[in-house]
């Protein structure tokens, strides 16, 4: 079989409409001109069949070997035909059993994606922790069974799969469909041809994740949703909409939608097309009368083509899409509809914000006219003791902690993310620059994607855009991270033109931006990036300039029209609640006598320690403060994330987070929320107040707090009250002589009592506490309730150092999924039930049963304590 060559879309034919209606149009009219949709979206995450490794004597599937088999999956995304694939003739994997339809799979285990295989451990203790230590190396195979209805006979009918790690291959009823190489692309398999309705189908996809292919952990299998999406043969095509809002006032929003459809039959067809806007809410429904509705446009589309048609309408008094927490995150929806002889065949909801951007190189970013500082966060794609498996609880707890932090922006580090995390990015008012490699043709592991970069790139930036265009929270596209070809070599200024261009070709409402750590002026890339994006070196590494200087300034003078931020900040690297002593005066990279304890894989949480190319969180505060014309910060890290555990290679996760691993709050969490939320009066001493074995020794106080001076007393006694100086974020008590008992703080701003906070010395361990971030969750095996364990005293409260075993169950519906205590040397695997708390505190993740309800108790017990339950319900 051969597959014709695919029209590249935006070069398809285009017809231009300006006609407009910007008239309400009522909710009766609004569902007469949609029927019932046509278009099914449905979820086939769940009966899947798994083993790993391929059949005995496979060879062959290596990608390199077939490649000519995978390329034509990308045709549609490659502007030069002549780089377009025709697929060889016949078929491939005929002689691979797992890929036929008859194989028997019934020994195989039953598992519902998104599913992440690596993650159920175990952690391998030999070499280095760089990806994770969790056997996510290796070939993977998935079979499920799907029964297409008869009703379905002459549909065209889709794979949509939001992310399999990694180089995927699919068949269809023994039919080789194609394949994708990123594992972090969402990407569509035709399955029109293969698909036999009325009759069961079979679908079998294999992966193959090579080992050091990645600096941090990549993960393992289908992690993403998959969807089966089922259309008329004439329907709007992949990511076929594009919105945009070029004139926005408070009186009018034009808004440009654009919309390609395909003509997947054998006939050319004749088409109207219209489209109405809503209105939504944060649950994706409509709120009242459509607001503006675009008048039909006719049209006629060949046989097998694809025509692009561009609209255009007007919103009266628009309700601006704007970043928490100074504006809202209001958001309408596009319902576009195309009818076939007075039937509609098609019905496509894009859902989009309404916004203005200006990438001001002299103030910064400013949405909606107003100057938004970005405080933002890298994160990496895991959700801890989750892995990779996409899960939208977690990752929404993810953005909601952070949002309490005062974050309002998210770096995609340093991939594509899932579209779920750009969903809850709009609905929550987070700004997010979208990145889409690490590395180009220079490799920084052997196996990692340098090594179909050059076939892929195009196909694979394009796909990102057009999938996430239309989302209001995303401000830039960033082509790269530190890639290899960032300092001087040609190269570098070939490539990031290329793939500029490509971005523009794709969205001219953005910017690209790269993320640079070691690129000068003159390096040839920074002249072909519209935005530049500055690792560390922005800020000039250390505070003692012995390293480097400052580069904000040295790049803002070379380019005074380009917008410049920090893309990657900071990478202080802490444990949480673990402190050591004496506590360094100014940051120093972390190492045996500077914030580590001899033997004990940990780095004391003074907020003080650095990666040796770092830098503590007060100096890039600073910085951003000095020059006003940097529009912000990526932190590295928001979260701690699996691999990468510097300083420590024998560990599992990172030390980098704000955040540690199980979700916990270090003391960091505190020093960014002071800074970032300056309105919220709070205050938070550390370290903990328990130390017996310190008495009479100096034991420093560090103050964290909103407000602009602070009393510390110790057992009443004052300490002394101090103001912030210029550029300075905390406030610290270098000589405090530790005795047990209770540290105060009382905090001051304009000379008002703001905020307080207070530690005590806690007594012996004797119970344990328990308690639930939510309650009450859905029965539907997705929602989650993250329940926290602490070792506490007679008083409750939490003792700062215990590491007691702890032991967790669950009765009724529901089941712990996973454990975790954010201690990144701990190596057992996270869905034991048996969890050593980690300085006072463990994690349970619990789920209820898939389609059960009631009432779950989890408990947890531990020696010697007495135990502690809590009662959630399914609903
Ligand atoms: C950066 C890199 C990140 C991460 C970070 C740790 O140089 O871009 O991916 O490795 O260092 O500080």
């Amino acid at each position: 079989m051969k597959t014709k060559l695919t029209p590249w879309l935006p070069l398809a034919a285009t017809i231009v409409v300006a006609s407009m209606l910007a008239a309400s149009v009522s909710r009766q009219q609004a569902e007469r001109v949609n029927p019932t949709p046509v278009r099914k979206r449905q979820s086939i995450n769940e009966s899947w069949k798994f083993t790993r490794n391929d059949p005995p004597n496979t060879n062959g599937l290596a990608y390199s070997a077939i490649k000519s088999w995978v390329l034509p999956t990308g045709n549609r995304f490659l502007k030069d035909a002549s780089r377009q694939v025709e697929r060889p003739s016949g078929n491939l994997g005929v002689d691979v059993s797992y890929a036929q339809p008859e194989f028997d799979d019934r020994s195989w285990r039953a598992v519902d994606l998104p599913h992440d295989f690596a993650i159920e451990g175990p952690f391998n203790t030999q070499g280095g922790g760089g990806m994770g230590r969790l056997p996510s190396a290796g070939v993977a195979w998935y079979r499920k069974h799907l029964d297409i209805p008869a009703r379905d006979y002459g549909k065209s009918v889709f794979l949509d799969i939001d992310g399999a790690m990694s180089y995927s291959l699919v068949w269809c009823n023994g039919q080789f469909v194609g394949g994708w190489p990123y594992g972090y692309a969402s990407y569509r398999i035709d399955l029109t041809s293969c698909i036999k309705p009325g009759q069961a189908n079979l679908l079998a996809i294999r992966l193959d994740n090579p080992p050091n292919s990645s600096r941090w952990y990549p993960g393992a299998g289908i992690y993403r949703n998959v969807w089966l999406v089922t259309t008329s043969s004439v329907h709007v095509g992949q990511w076929g909409t594009t919105v945009n809002t070029p004139e926005v006032s408070s009186l009018q929003a034009r808004v440009n939608v654009d919309v390609a459809i395909d003509n997947d039959s054998k006939q050319q067809a004749s088409v109207r097309v219209n489209s109405e806007l809503f209105e939504i809410d944060r649950n994706d429904r409509r709120v009242g009368d459509a607001r503006a509705r675009i008048a039909p446009v006719q049209l006629t589309i060949n046989a097998g083509q694809s025509v692009s048609i561009k609209t255009s309408c007007v919103i009266a008094k628009p309700k601006l899409w704007g970043v928490s927490s100074t504006q809202k995150p209001n958001r309408y929806v596009v319902v576009t509809t195309v009818e076939q002889n007075g039937k509609a065949v098609d019905v496509y909801e894009t859902p989009f914000g309404i916004r203005t951007l200006r990438f001001d190189p002299e103030q910064g970013l400013l949405v909606n006219g107003e100057r938004i500082q970005i405080k933002g966060v890298n994160n990496h794609h895991d959700l801890g003791a989750l892995g990779t498996a996409l899960n939208f609880r977690a990752l929404e707890r993810q953005l909601e902690i952070l949002q309490e932090m005062g974050a309002n922006g998210i770096r995609t580090s340093h991939n594509p993310p899932a579209p779920e995390l750009l969903d809850l990015a709009d609905k929550m008012g987070f700004l997010v620059m979208d990145e889409a490699f690490d590395v180009w043709e220079a490799q920084k592991t052997p196996q990692d994607h340098h090594l179909f970069f050059a076939d892929w790139h195009e196909q694979d930036l394009r796909a990102m855009i057009r999938r996430d265009r239309n989302h209001p929270s995303v401000i830039l596209w960033s082509i790269g991270n530190e890639v290899g070809e960032q300092t001087a070599v040609a190269a570098g200024g070939e490539w990031a033109s290329r793939l500029t261009a490509i971005s523009h070709e794709e969205d001219p409402t953005r910017q690209t931006i790269a993320g640079m750590n070691s690129a000068r002026p003159n390096s040839p890339l920074v002249a072909q990036i519209d935005a530049i994006g500055l690792n560390y070196q922005g800020a000039g590494l250390t505070d003692r300039g012995e390293r480097d200087t400052p580069q904000f300034p040295i790049f803002h003078q070379a380019f005074p029209d380009k917008f410049i931020l920090g893309s990657e900040t900071v990478a202080t690297v802490s444990s949480r609640g673990f402190y050591t002593f004496p506590v360094t005066q100014s940051w120093v990279p972390a190492g045996p006598k500077a914030g580590e304890q001899d033997g004990v894989l940990q780095v004391s949480s003074y907020d003080l320690y650095t990666a040796s190319w770092s830098y503590a969180p007060d100096k890039e505060f600073a910085t951003q403060e000095r020059y006003p014309y940097v529009a912000g910060e990526f932190v590295w890290s928001g979260w701690d994330y699996l691999g990468e555990p510097t300083p420590f290679n024998q560990a599992r996760s990172s030390y980098f987070g704000i955040i540690d691993l199980a979700g916990f709050k270090k003391d960091r969490f505190y020093l960014y929320q002071a800074t970032w939320r300056p309105e919220l009066p709070m205050a938070h001493i550390l370290p903990h107040w328990y130390w017996p074995e310190r008495i009479g020794q100096v034991t420093p106080i560090h103050v964290y707090t909103s407000g602009d001076e602070a009393e510390v007393f110790l057992n009443g006694k004052s300490l002394g009250r101090k103001k912030k100086a210029q550029y300075e974020y905390r406030l610290r008590w270098d000589n405090v002589i530790y005795e047990p008992g209770e540290v105060r703080v009382i905090a001051y701003k304009n000379g008002q009592r703001w905020a307080t906070d207070s530690v005590k010395t806690a007594g012996d361990a004797s119970k344990l506490l328990i308690a639930a971030d939510r309650a009450t969750i859905v029965g539907d095996g997705k929602d989650l309730s993250f329940v926290t364990v602490s070792v506490a005293d007679k008083d409750n409260r939490t003792v700062p150092r215990s590491m007691n075993e702890i032991h967790l169950e669950v009765s009724g519906p529901g089941e712990i999924v996973a454990t975790d205590n954010g201690d990144p040397t701990d190596m057992t695997v996270f869905r034991s039930h048996d969890r050593k708390a980690f300085n006072g505190r463990a994690l349970a993740i619990v789920r209820a049963k898939p389609g059960q309800r009631g009432r779950i108790v989890v408990t947890a017990t531990s020696q010697g304590l007495q135990r502690a339950e809590i009662s959630l319900t399914a609903q």
